[in-house]
């Protein structure tokens, strides 16, 4: 089926930055240099995110305007100013120095979507640490993979997220201090020995802090981020990454000064750092935080309640919320919502059209990646959307697409999606993995992974991806991690995941497993096995299916072949299988 383009709206009719009707002039003599003068700087020279998103307002007119309204899972509410914002990382900030944290150690957060971890990942910003946001729902392994390998010294956690870990603790010999958050009194039990009090410290601690001074090139923020083999990669940011979250917040998000503005990623991931939380507050922009997770009723209410204006969301829940019908929405005064994106995964058509036919408005695709930091190829508000299409570059940014030897190919022609090195929230390094990082180019051009098409208007469009990573609703999904905990079930001799195409999450993870000698492939085991996995790293990470399998198909030197598996899964042919093992 074609989808009809839908058509750029006039001038008159949205509310929209007037460069942006002024794409291609605006392309042409953009300069990032130029656009940098709009940072504000800490007050000694250098660059400090927390400055930008927090201290530049509180000390400014917006002082007073509620950066963050929060809503708990338990209908809680609570506001905060930029003003209280300050205050609060100010304080908090002084708690970490005086712990010891300075400048470039790592400092991780483990807690789900509460006022504190807001607070928390500014101060640590503040004392010049870089902040390692770590997936609420993550279990064990994910936790101590990564504390582990960015030398982590302090972790800032809820109670029970420090119960889901405790046993980790002991193998993490680098890690100084376990800071709990008890919101609310919400855990009853005492504090574990050695274990320190994010409440106690916080009503002892001095309001007066002056930020380390940060150049815009010191690292701010790590997120690890899976590959195809091997363990998840640190990718690291610099400060100067604030920047491109305040253009594309204009941009691609349409950020206006009055706007209510609501992420619904979490703060886990990139999506929930530099849309929810630099983004919004680099524009002094007003956010929604909720705590509970998605519920279509639940969403719908918190867009009417707060008056949200911009709505940033994923592929994934928007086929969730078409998924519980037309008639849901139609039960909410939604009027106040005007701009919509999505990101993280395809957004196919009908997502679009249904936007338009229940919220009356459609979804803004955009793109990029935990490495490219910020949105790199969008759908602008004043430009026709093309269903199906990611969008145009930002200004400042090229992208192409690549053949095998780095060459740009013609309009049409699928390839390797690339980008020109040097924007400003471009990934620094992957931590401790300099090798990895510089695999990532190749002629000039940064190798994003993903395969993709460009028409002869500049729109880019997804294919797939060029390895053997798994997008499930929206996070991707290393196989190797999940064949690894799998082969620590007793039970399993061997496995081979791939990502099973989802017409809800996009892809789920599927796992082909062997077993050892004496062990029968009964429903019984195959959920042991899920649980298990389930428990070692993270329910959307753990396998949605488990086939059993007598042997794998492996590669003369006994590489499992995903490929292979896919293929016959999906009942596709299966390719080139001489180097298959000889059973
Ligand atoms: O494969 C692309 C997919 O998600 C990947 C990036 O995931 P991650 O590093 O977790 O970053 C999340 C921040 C967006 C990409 O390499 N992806 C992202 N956006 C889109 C997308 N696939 C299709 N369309 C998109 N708009």
């Amino acid at each position: 089926m074609d989808y009809p383009v839908i058509a750029k709206p006039k001038l008159e009719e949205i509310k929209v930055r007037p460069n942006l009707d002024q794409y291609d002039d605006l392309v042409k003599k953009f300069s990032w240099q130029e656009l940098r003068k709009e940072l504000d700087g800490l007050p000694g020279g250098g660059l400090n995110l927390a400055h930008e998103a927090i201290d530049r307002h509180a000390r400014g007119p917006r002082a007073d305007r509620v950066a963050m309204y929060w809503e708990g899972t338990g209908s809680e509410e609570e506001r905060y100013t930029f003003a209280q914002m300050k205050e609060l990382t100010d304080k908090f900030a002084n708690v970490l120095k005086g712990l010891g944290v300075e400048k470039g150690d790592r400092v991780f957060l483990f807690m789900g979507r509460i006022p504190e971890l807001y607070v928390a990942f500014f101060s640590i910003l503040k004392v010049g640490a870089i902040a390692g946001p770590l997936f609420s729902a993550f279990g064990p392994d994910p936790v101590k993979d990564r504390l582990l390998d960015s030398v982590a010294k302090v972790l800032i956690v809820t109670p029970d997220l420090r119960n889901r870990i405790s046993d980790i603790l002991k193998d993490l010999p680098d890690l100084k201090h376990v800071i709990v958050v008890n919101k609310d009194n919400r855990s009853q039990e005492p504090l574990a020995q050695g274990d320190i009090s994010y409440e106690k410290e916080m009503a002892a601690a001095s309001p007066d802090f002056q930020i380390v001074p940060t150049t815009e090139e010191d690292f701010s923020i790590m997120h690890y981020t899976s590959g195809t083999t091997g363990k998840p990669k640190g990718a690291v940011h610099a400060h100067l990454a604030a920047l491109q979250h305040m253009a594309t917040g204009r941009w691609a998000l349409d950020l206006h000064d009055d706007d209510i503005y609501w992420c619904t990623a979490d703060p886990g991931w990139v999506t929930g750092t530099s849309y929810g939380m630099s983004a919004p507050w680099t524009n002094g922009v007003s956010q929604v935080i909720y705590e509970g997770g998605f519920r279509a009723s639940a969403w719908y209410q918190i867009i009417q309640k707060y008056g949200v204006t911009v709505w940033y969301t994923a592929p994934t829940a928007i086929r969730m919320l078409m998924k519980a019908g037309d008639h849901v929405p139609k039960r909410y005064d939604l009027s106040s919502l005007r701009y919509m994106c999505s990101v993280g995964e395809p957004l196919n058509p009908e997502a679009i059209v249904w936007g338009l036919r229940a919220l009356d408005l459609a979804f803004h695709d955009n793109w990029w990646q935990t490495e490219t930091g910020a949105i790199l190829i969008a759908n602008y508000p004043i430009q026709e959307i093309r269903p199906g299409s990611m969008g145009r570059p930002i200004p400042g940014i090229k992208a192409a697409i690549i053949d095998e030897a780095g060459s740009e190919v013609k309009p049409g022609e699928e390839g390797d999606l690339a980008i020109r090195p040097g924007w400003p929230s471009m990934f620094r390094t992957y931590w401790h993995n300099q090798e990895m990082y510089d695999s990532k180019f190749k002629n000039g051009w940064y190798v994003t992974g993903d395969r993709a098409h460009m028409d002869e208007d500049g729109y880019f469009w997804f294919v797939g991806r060029s390895d053997d990573v798994i997008n499930t609703a929206g996070h991707l999904v290393g196989p190797f991690e999940v064949e690894s905990a799998l082969i620590e079930h007793p039970a399993v001799a061997e496995a081979g995941v791939i990502g099973k195409p989802d017409p809800v999450a996009f892809e789920v993870v599927k796992a082909f497993v062997s077993l050892h000698d004496g062990y029968e492939p009964t429903d019984k085991l195959r959920n042991d096995i899920m649980g298990f996995v389930r428990r070692k790293l993270a329910a959307g990470v753990a396998p949605r299916e488990i086939e059993f399998i007598d042997s794998l198909p492996k590669t003369r030197s006994g590489k499992i072949m995903r490929r292979l598996l896919k293929a016959r899964e999906l009942g596709l042919p299966e390719g080139d299988t001489s180097t298959l093992e000889e059973d």
